[in-house]
Formats: C-alpha cells, structure tokens, sequence
C-alpha cells in the first residue's frame, strides 16, 4: 500500500513521463521533416523509452495496490526553431522530471515509505544518465555549429550517440 497522497504524486509522474514521450515522437516526426534521419531515430528511441518509464509506474501502482491513471496530455509543439533549440527544450524537460522524482523521493522519505523510496532509485538514476547525455549533445552542437552546413554532421553524431544508447539498452 502507498498513502493517497504519494498515489497522486505517482499518477502526476505519470502524466510527466506520457508529455515526454509525445514530446519526442513530435520532435522525430518534425527531424524527420527536416531530412534528419539521425535525430529523428534518436527521438524515436527517446519516445519509447519514456513510455516505458510510464508503463514501469503503472506497473509498480499494480503491484502495492493502488490505482493508476491514464493522464491527459496537453498538447505538445510540432515544430521547433532549430536543432539546438530542440535539445534545449529535451533538457529542460529533463530537469524538470529529476526535480519531479526527486520531490516524490521527499514524499516517500517523509512517509517512510521504503518501497517506493527503493522503486524511485532506478529513476534517480536513470535521470542522472537523462540530463548527462542531453548535456553532451547539446556541447556538440555548439563545438560543431547550429548553422544548415553544419546540420549534416551533428546528424550523423547523434545517430552514432543513437547506436550507442540501443546497444547499451541491449546489454541491460
Ligand atoms: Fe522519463 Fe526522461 O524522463
């Protein structure tokens, strides 16, 4: 059982991980517009795993009886300035999700709430992780340059970075 207060903190962190998948599926389909087919594997990838994120909680709210929602989803932009304002916008919802989690670790601390405190670590984490590799790319973009010359490269960058992930994901 978790107390009804850290349900609803639950289902809110729901809703979050559901923003972020949309989020990024519309960030693929518009690099997919834009003609880069690196970035738009990357975001793709970045959907599913929030989606994920989302399903695990589902799953954990099942396992300690408790009810999850499925969330409303406000509507996310389909199109985006730039590349670098893209992944701007990719670490900035990061943050904001680690704050998230961090502020529901309070939640289960100030409840001693022990299961969820031990659920929550693989998210404390895995946002490490999140907000480390947008902050890496996000560096690459400004060594290599925002301009339309420049877009080529950062897309194959960021396909390698795109390998990479879908290989460690494998090896887990
Ligand atoms: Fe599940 Fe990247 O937040």
């Amino acid at each position: 059982m978790v107390s009804e207060k850290m349900a609803k903190a639950l289902n809110q962190q729901i809703g979050l991980e559901a923003k972020a998948s949309f989020l990024y599926l519309s960030m693929a389909a518009w690099c997919d517009a834009e003609g880069l087919e690196g970035c738009s594997r990357f975001m793709h990838r970045q959907a599913d795993e929030e989606r994920a994120h989302m399903l695990r909680i589902f799953e954990y709210m099942s396992e300690v009886d408790a009810h999850a929602l499925t969330p409303a989803i406000e509507q996310v932009p389909h199109s985006f300035a730039s590349v670098q304002k893209m992944f701007e916008m990719v670490y900035a919802h990061e943050q904001k999700v680690t704050k998230s989690i961090h502020d529901l670790m309070e939640i289960a601390k100030s409840e001693n709430d022990f299961s969820t405190d031990n659920f929550l670590q693989w998210y404390i984490a895995e946002q490490r992780e999140e907000e480390s590799l947008m902050r890496s790319i996000l560096d690459k973009i400004k060594l290599i340059g925002d301009s339309p010359m420049s877009l080529y490269y950062i897309d194959k960058e960021i396909d390698v970075i795109n390998t990479a992930e879908m290989k460690k994901e494998e090896g887990e």
